[in-house]
């Protein structure tokens, strides 16, 4: 993952979807998480980020999409800047330009790409020699879900882990996520605030936390036998515990609208007739279905029905995050 310290590296990483979720975080000031969690790292949606050093510059800058990153979103940036900028000791600061293939903000966990992407592309950019674990340690450290984006296919962070570690290569499984896009505004409360906000004043995060681990257990027992009639009600629990811990804070966490809600009952209505399609929903009001290969031209259609749904994303399992040479295409 690495190239000599020529100031200047371009990296490819995908982001990825939880089928065993995480939300909340431990008592450590590190961003460690307090669930175990585990996701598919999807082709379709990705984020490619160059970092350019330049002594010149007296700040650090970043563009995402062409549009200047400001305030709290910069902050984050500079952060992982700087843990490589003191391993590689160093203080030049960089400009950092980045392209999604999809909506910023909407609960399509473009952190996690953007993350994983920065850190393999700074981190070369200095000129720093990080295996793998290092790298999806610091992507931890600024979005927990960015430590699994450094691998493709399906990935594990266990509770309060420092990295990822791979479960099943991209090639395990060929099953298909399709992401339903149900708006096109930016969410509410950032998944960070909202998990610190459910931990404080929700009285089923106890409950969330208690009963986490069987899922995640139960979802790579599942990942790993290639049973979807396994993995997919146990993922759809996993999502729907999650949001009815934050549904109960106070005020409520809420990133339903009633896209979503159609689309949960579209799946529910595909699945009881005898096509195997699963949902999950992320800190957004998107829903993504899981469904085999064979089945998934139909669930598509269906998805595209629904009212409300503007565009549907059919994903594979993704590779893992990686440098790009000078010319090559994502
Ligand atoms: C709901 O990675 O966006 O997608 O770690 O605070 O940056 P921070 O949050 P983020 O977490 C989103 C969590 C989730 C569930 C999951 O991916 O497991």
């Amino acid at each position: 993952m690495n190239r000599p310290a020529g100031g200047s590296a371009r990296a490819v990483a995908h982001s990825n979807i939880a089928l065993a979720k995480y939300w909340g975080k431990t008592d450590a000031p590190d961003n460690r998480t307090a669930v175990p969690s585990l996701s598919l790292t999807l082709d379709a949606l990705r984020t490619v980020t160059t970092v350019e050093l330049d002594p010149a510059l007296e700040a650090d800058r970043a563009t995402l999409d062409d549009l200047l990153v400001e305030g709290r979103p910069l902050q984050r940036i500079v952060d992982v800047l700087d843990a490589l900028r003191a391993r590689a000791a160093t203080t030049s600061r960089a400009r950092v330009r980045s392209y999604n293939s999809f909506p910023t903000a909407s609960g399509l966990a473009s952190s996690a790409s953007g993350f994983a992407a920065l850190v393999v592309a700074a981190s070369a950019a200095l000129g720093l020699e990080l295996d793998t674990p290092t790298l999806s340690s610091l992507a931890r450290a600024s979005s927990a879900s960015a430590a699994r984006s450094l691998y493709g296919g399906f990935v594990a962070l266990g509770a309060a882990a420092d990295a990822a570690e791979p479960i099943a290569g991209a090639d395990h499984w060929q099953v298909r996520m399709l992401v339903a896009l149900t708006s096109r505004s930016e969410k509410p409360i950032s998944s960070t605030e909202g998990m610190v906000h459910t931990r404080n004043t929700s009285p089923y995060y106890a409950a969330w936390l208690a009963s986490a681990p069987g899922l995640y257990d139960e979802i790579r027992r599942g990942v790993l036998s290639r049973d979807l009639e396994m993995v997919g009600p146990a993922m759809q629990q996993s999502a729907l515990m999650m949001h009815a811990s934050m549904m109960a804070a106070r005020p409520a966490v809420l990133y339903f609208t009633p896209a979503t809600l159609a689309t949960m009952g579209a799946v529910q209505a595909l699945c009881a007739a005898g096509t195997p399609a699963y949902f999950t929903m992320d800190a957004g009001p998107h829903v993504k279905v899981l469904t085999t290969t064979e089945h998934a031209g139909e669930v598509e259609q269906r998805l595209r029905a629904v009212e409300g749904v503007h565009e549907v994303v059919v994903c594979a399992p993704g590779p893992a995050a990686r440098l790009l040479a000078d010319d090559e295409e994502p």
